[in-house]
C-alpha cells in the first residue's frame, strides 16, 4: 500500500504483512501491518521503523513523498524488531539522523545493533522536540509492553502514535476505524481488539489504567490515536481507550469455554454432557480442543468468557502435556476474574485434575470445586454426573459475573 496522509504533512508509511501466521508464537490469522509514521515539515522526522523485511516498502513509501536523506529525526518508541528492524538499514542511508528514545530503549538497541556513530537523545515524559510548525512531546510507558515502551504526541494535531497499544494485528487495505461500518467487520475490528489485548496486555491491565489516567492528567487533547500496528483509530479514538479501560477491569461476557485435549477420546466424551449442563443454564458456550487450536486463539477465547473449564487426561499422574503448555502461557499473561474448575479421565491413579487446581490456585484465579475425574470412559452415571457438573459450573459462573458487574457499578458510582 502507498503512503496515506493521516493528518496535514503527517503520513502513513508502513507496510501490510498478508502472509504472517506466526508472530514470535502468537498465530496471526489476519496478518497484520507494520505502522509508521512520516511528519514532513521545516524538519523531517520519522516516527518508527517497520520489520527489516519490509523495509524497501517503506522506503519507496518515504520516497514517494520525500527524498529520504531529509529525515532529520527518528523516533524509536518501541526497540522490538517488528518495529526497529529497519533502523540499520535507514541509518545507512541518513548516518546524521538524530535518534530519539527512552533510556531503556537506547540500552536495548546497543544489543541489537553497532549505534557507536548514531546520534542518540534519550527522552522523557514530557520531553519535547519542536520541528518546526509541529512539536513532538514524549511520553514514557513502560512495560506498556516492553521496559523501553513510550508514545509519541503531536500537540498541533492532536495525534498520539502510541506504539503497540491500541493497535491489531489485522492486515487490512482500510487505514482507518470509520472504514468499518457493517456490523460484521466491526465486530473483526473489536475481536482483533481483544485478541491483540489477550496475548500481549493482559499482564498490564493496572498500567494501562494508570497511563491513561496520566494522559488525561497531561491534559492531551486526542483526537486520533495512530498505534503501530493495524487500524488507525480516526473517527472514535474514544472508544479504544474504552475498550482498553473495559478490558484493564476485567470486564467479559457471561459466557464459558472449555478448554480441553484428550488421549483416547475420553476427555472428549466428558466435554459433551457438560456441554449440555452449561447450554441447560441458558449459558453461551464454547469448546476449544488444544492440539487443534492455536494456543493464541485459545487464550483470547478465555479472556473473552467469565468461565472456563479445563478438561485434561491424566498422563504419568500429571495433566497432559498441551494443557500444561496452555496454563503456562496463561499464567505468564496473569489473568484475573475469571472462574475455572477442571474435569478429565484417567487409566490408573490420577493427578492431572488435582495438579490443574494447584496451578488455578498459584493463579488466584476464582476456583470451582471440586474437579471431576472419571476412570477411562464415562459411562451412563457418570454422564449424568458430568452433566450436573457443567449445569451447576454455568450456574455458578452467572452468580460470580453478576456479582461482578454489581461491584463493578458501585466502584464506577463511586469514582
Ligand atoms: Fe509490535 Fe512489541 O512489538
Amino acid at each position: 500500500m502507498k503512503a496515506i496522509e493521516i493528518k496535514p504533512n503527517i503520513f502513513w508509511v508502513g507496510a501490510l504483512d498478508w502472509g504472517v501466521r506466526d508472530f514470535h508464537g502468537y498465530v496471526t490469522p489476519n496478518g497484520t501491518t507494520y505502522n509508521n509514521y512520516l511528519i514532513v515539515d521545516e524538519e523531517v522526522t520519522l516516527v518508527d521503523t517497520v520489520k527489516d523485511d519490509f523495509s524497501k516498502t517503506m522506503l519507496d513509501n518515504i520516497r514517494n513523498i520525500i527524498d529520504p536523506n531529509r529525515i532529520e529525526h527518528i523516533v524509536i518508541n518501541h526497540i522490538e524488531p517488528d518495529h526497529a528492524g529497519s533502523l540499520n538499514t535507514l541509518m545507512e542511508l541518513i548516518p546524521q539522523a538524530n535518534l530519539y528514545l527512552s533510556e531503556k530503549g537506547k540500552r536495548g538497541l546497543e544489543r541489537h545493533f553497532d549505534t557507536s556513530r548514531w546520534k542518540i537523545e534519550v527522552v522523557k515524559t514530557g520531553t519535547t522536540v519542536k520541528t518546526g510548525q509541529k512539536t513532538l512531546m514524549f511520553i514514557e510507558t513502560p512495560m506498556l509492553h516492553w521496559p523501553d515502551s513510550m508514545m509519541t504526541y503531536i500537540p498541533e494535531d492532536k495525534l498520539l502514535i502510541s506504539q503497540d497499544a491500541f493497535g491489531q494485528h489485522y492486515a487490512t487495505t482500510s487505514r482507518f476505524d470509520d472504514e468499518f461500518t457493517t456490523q460484521f467487520s466491526i465486530y473483526e475490528l473489536e475481536d482483533a481488539v481483544k485478541d491483540y489485548y489477550a496475548n500481549i496486555l493482559m499482564p498490564f491491565g493496572k498500567l494501562i489504567k494508570s497511563k491513561i489516567a496520566e494522559i488525561n492528567k497531561l491534559g492531551l487533547e486526542i483526537d486520533m490515536i495512530a498505534p503501530d500496528h493495524g487500524i488507525i483509530w480516526r473517527k472514535d479514538p474514544g472508544k479504544v481507550l474504552n475498550l482498553y479501560l473495559d478490558m484493564a477491569d476485567g470486564k467479559t461476557d457471561e459466557r464459558v469455554v472449555i478448554i480441553y485435549d484428550t488421549m483416547w477420546k475420553s476427555t472428549t466424551r466428558m466435554t459433551q454432557p457438560i456441554l449440555l449442563g452449561v447450554r441447560d443454564a441458558d449459558m453461551d458456550a464454547k469448546v476449544i480442543k488444544l492440539r487443534a487450536t492455536p494456543m493464541s486463539v485459545a487464550i483470547k477465547e478465555f479472556w473473552k468468557s467469565r468461565g472456563c473449564l479445563l478438561g485434561t487426561p491424566t498422563l504419568n499422574n500429571i495433566m497432559f502435556p498441551s494443557v500444561a503448555e496452555f496454563l503456562t502461557h496463561l499464567r505468564g499473561l496473569r489473568p484475573k476474574h475469571r472462574m475455572v474448575g477442571a474435569f478429565g479421565s484417567f487409566g490408573w491413579g490420577g493427578g492431572a485434575v488435582r495438579e490443574a487446581y494447584q496451578e488455578f490456585k498459584r493463579m488466584k484465579l476464582e476456583i470451582y470445586e471440586p474437579g471431576l475425574e472419571v476412570m477411562y470412559r464415562p459411562s451412563l452415571e457418570d454422564e449424568e454426573r458430568l452433566y450436573q457438573f457443567g449445569r451447576e459450573f454455568a450456574m455458578q459462573v452467572r452468580a460470580y459475573h453478576r456479582k461482578f458487574q454489581e461491584a463493578s457499578s458501585t466502584t464506577a458510582r463511586k469514582a
